[in-house]
């Protein structure tokens, strides 16, 4: 089994990855859940699945589950999901002793994070992510959200877990869509800190549980670092600015969030290259991984998705920062104006 340690002062914990892990992860949880009622949050894909073994580990571990269940998809992450979440989950009984786990994609572990920070004041929680991207990403690092009519992720709460179980095995149900979209957050992190990992993702000669623990271990470095993400975190948003109008041009759903952080991560290096901020032939390394892991490398209309880029919501007045990568591995932001920003978009 592949352990890492997220040494966050006073909130340190452990992510665990193994194939196989959901059927045997009693004995991690024991320490965290004994005696404890435990409000497993999934999803309706992820509860027929998964569900019962994740009941089966935790009564082995010494706890009483329950089961809430949300409607799969991103309208989960609401104020009024999140209101009925809680509500059953009080309906059982609940005290500040108890334990929320977290079964299931990004969707699932934002909002699962988002109620256990603030049931009660906060309970415990634990994260069993299923996606790939939330196994690389979402899990780690604490971030819990919901989502505004006017705006993704515009309420939320920095909350540590106390453990992140990882289980390569689950991918093994995960549409496609759905891996590409956690590809492109992989394909993030060998740009911005782990050029050997770029490499490897070409050749194709690599386990995926040491890739999915390398891009944890990259996070928790980061989070550690940076845990309010007032710096060096925001390297993680590598794509994401772009990738945010995007997705807003051209509707969420039409093009999935990998897609769009792929097109994101090409547009910025393009106009990096074109600057001499980057060196030259990283976005032919950039566009060569996305193609070779299902991603498209651009799109048209750009100039009206400049209008769409300045609206972003991390912008702090006219300013806001981008993330760029000097070569493979080595990302770094800096702050430009919102009119700088659309230029860069419309290419
Ligand atoms: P998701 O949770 O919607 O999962 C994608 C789909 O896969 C869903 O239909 C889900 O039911 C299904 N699914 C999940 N696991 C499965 C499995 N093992 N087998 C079959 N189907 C399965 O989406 P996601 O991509 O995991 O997460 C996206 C969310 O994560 C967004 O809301 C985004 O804002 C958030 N996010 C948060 C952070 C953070 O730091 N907190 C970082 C990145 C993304
Ligand atoms: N996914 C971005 C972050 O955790 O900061």
């Amino acid at each position: 089994m592949r352990t890492i340690d997220v040494n966050i002062p006073g909130r340190e914990y452990k992510i665990y990855i193994e194939g196989g892990l959901l059927g045997r992860c009693a004995s991690i949880l024991g320490p965290i859940v004994k005696g404890r009622k435990a409000a497993v949050i999934t999803d309706t894909n992820v509860a027929p699945l998964y569900y019962e073994e994740m009941e089966r580990q935790l009564s082995a571990a010494g706890a009483s589950p329950f089961k809430v269940v949300v409607e799969a998809g991103e309208n989960s992450k609401s104020l009024s999901v999140f209101e009925r979440v809680c509500g059953e989950i009080m309906e059982n009984d609940f005290s500040r002793a108890d334990c929320v786990v977290a079964l299931g994609g990004g969707v699932v572990g934002d909002l699962a994070g988002f109620a256990a920070s603030t049931i009660l004041r906060g309970v415990t929680l634990v994260q069993v992510p299923t996606t790939l991207l939330s196994q690389v990403d979402s899990s780690v690092g604490g971030k819990t959200a919901v989502n505004l009519s006017c705006g993704k992720n515009l309420v939320g709460t920095f909350y540590q877990p106390s453990a992140v179980i990882i289980d390569m095995d689950t991918l093994s149900t995960l549409p496609q869509r759905e891996m590409a979209c956690g590809m492109a957050e992989i394909i993030k992190y060998a740009a911005i800190r782990d050029k050997e990992m770029g490499e490897r993702l070409l050749d194709g000669d690599y386990e995926l549980a040491d890739i999915v623990a390398r891009c944890c271990e990259i996070k928790a470095e980061i989070v550690v670092n940076d845990e309010r993400d007032t710096g060096e975190r925001m390297l993680l948003n590598f794509g994401h600015t772009i990738g945010h109008a995007v997705e807003n041009y051209y509707g969420y759903g039409t093009l999935s969030h990998g897609a769009a952080v792929a097109i994101g991560m090409c547009i910025m290096t393009e106009y990096a290259e074109k600057m001499g901020y980057t060196k030259k032939g990283t976005l032919d390394i950039i566009k060569a991984l996305n193609e070779k892991y299902g991603l498209p490398t651009g799109c048209g209309h750009r100039a009206e998705l400049a209008g769409a880029a300045g609206h972003d919501k991390k912008r702090k007045g006219d300013s806001l920062s981008i993330v760029l990568v000097r070569e493979m591995g080595d990302g770094y932001y800096m702050k430009v104006n919102k009119s700088a920003l659309e230029d860069i978009v419309r290419g």
